[in-house]
């Protein structure tokens, strides 16, 4: 998706060869015009699914899948990384380890939400190693319901996270697919050019 790679071109920062910092646009400060077509453009590549809801993990997968949620006319679901007070029982969870962050969440969704019926269309912010992804898959699967695919803002190409998703059988369709954070700069897949951003 061309705008958003002109935005991670533009507004991103690479702080290591693993880790791109978007913080101006997509995890802390939010670009909604960005967001809302970003919605739009994963509503027009999952088309020919029939989704009846969409599921993130919160915080950062929240804001992109609002968009697509609201394209799709249908409920988006978060995933909860700390359980809520009121959440008592009748919770669906999966275990869930960042390597990034090297921490295991124990994410939870209310039974009340996801039902054998349910064709649930799942995104999140990045893929790196997949395990968010994973666990919602796992999620989707203990309520019965089938998962349309998963739908990714920013995938880091290098690291195994699309690899894990496909050889379990689920389509990724990611909007920015990067091959490589050397060197400072941003390099897209299958890109003919080399995207500079500044450090
Ligand atoms: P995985 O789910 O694909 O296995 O990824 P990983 O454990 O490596 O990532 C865990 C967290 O780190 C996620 O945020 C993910 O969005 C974030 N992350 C991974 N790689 C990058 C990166 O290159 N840049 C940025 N900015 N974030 C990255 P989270 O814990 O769910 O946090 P949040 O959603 O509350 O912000």
């Amino acid at each position: 998706m061309e705008e958003l790679q002109k935005a991670i071109q533009e507004k991103g920062f690479v702080l290591s060869e693993g880790v791109l910092k978007v913080d101006r646009f997509l995890n802390h400060q939010i670009d909604t015009n960005l967001m809302m077509n970003i919605g739009k453009e994963f509503v027009s590549r999952f088309q020919d699914c029939k989704i009846t809801k969409v599921l993130t993990i919160e915080s950062s997968g929240i804001a992109p899948s609002f968009m697509a949620a609201n394209q799709l006319d249908v409920p988006l679901i978060f995933a909860r990384k700390k359980k809520s007070l009121t959440m008592t029982h009748d919770i669906y969870t999966s275990s869930v380890h960042s390597y990034t962050k090297q921490e295991t969440n124990q994410i939870t969704v209310s039974k009340n939400f996801l039902s054998p019926d349910d064709c649930v269309l799942i995104i999140d912010d990045f893929l790196a190693h997949g395990n968010a992804v994973l666990g919602l898959i796992d999620i989707v699967k203990q309520a019965g319901a089938a998962v349309a695919g998963i739908g990714i803002v920013i995938e880091k190409s290098f690291q195994d996270g699309r690899a894990k998703i496909e050889n379990a059988g689920y389509r990724v369709e990611s909007l920015a697919r990067i091959q490589s954070l050397r060197d400072s700069k941003v390099t897209f897949l299958n890109e003919w050019n080399v995207k500079e951003v500044q450090q």
